[in-house]
């Protein structure tokens, strides 16, 4: 079930974080990584402990709001590995801090890497899994999207639209939470951390389509 021999595992955001560790723990598992980010020192370092690992790697510099840069980010793998099996869409942008005191240039950088860049990603990766025959497409989120407050931000709720289990409909929490106090927090908090376990119970096994098979 863990063994990704031979398999194409592309990352966005593999400069630190969460992307760097599946980085690592995919090569450990056989897979060759194909690694973007903004972050080129970063990018550069976690493809070294790839190979550390054992694995062949590419890494590119792409921002994911860029569909163009997606576009070529997706054709150097395949030009370099000859396929694509499983994607990670983990690059993110936070800006913590209370809804409406950030400034509104923040709203559409976070919008345009955590929501359209997810688009392109997944527009881009399924052209290319489709001529595979399949694959396997994570979109990396955050539990920030089912909940509300006075200091929830918009970039875990534009995480969430993208992936989280609030779908579209997360945005139109932003401007409630946003007027909210901090009293009954923890109830709200209780509450939708238990909602939020209940929805992603049967998340443990996302589907992966067959014939995914090696290269
Ligand atoms: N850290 C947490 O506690 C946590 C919890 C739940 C979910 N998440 C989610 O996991 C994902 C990654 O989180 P993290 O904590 O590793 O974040 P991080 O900030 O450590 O790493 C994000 C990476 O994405 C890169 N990035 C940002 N904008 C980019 C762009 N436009 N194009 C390409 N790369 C870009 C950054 O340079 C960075 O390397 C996010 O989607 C986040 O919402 C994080």
């Amino acid at each position: 079930m863990f063994d990704f021999t031979g398999k194409v595992v592309l990352i966005t955001g593999a400069a630190q974080g969460f992307g760097r560790v599946c980085a690592v723990a995919f090569a450990q598992r056989g897979a060759r990584l194909a690694l973007c980010d903004i972050n080129d020192t970063g990018g550069a370092q976690t493809l070294a402990m790839v190979e550390a690992a054992g694995a062949k790697g590419l890494y590119r510099h792409a921002d994911v709001s860029d569909e163009s840069a997606v576009e070529g980010f997706v054709a150097a793998t395949v030009e370099q590995f000859g396929r694509l099996d499983v994607a990670v869409n983990n690059a993110a942008k936070e800006r913590p801090g209370p809804t409406l005191d950030l400034p509104s240039a923040a709203f559409d950088e976070l919008i345009d890497t955590n929501l359209r860049g997810v688009y392109f990603c997944m527009k881009h990766e399924v052209a290319q899994m489709r001529k595979n025959g399949g694959g396997a497409i994570v979109n990396q989120a955050s539990v920030t999207s089912s909940m509300t407050g006075s200091r929830v931000m918009v970039s875990g709720e534009s995480a969430g639209a993208s992936g989280g289990d609030r779908g579209g409909r997360a945005l139109p929490r932003v401007g409630r939470g946003a007027f909210r106090r901090r009293r009954g927090a923890g109830r709200r908090w209780r509450f939708h951390s238990a909602l939020s376990r209940r929805r992603t119970a049967g998340y443990s096994s996302p589907p992966i389509v067959p014939n995914s098979t090696g290269p």
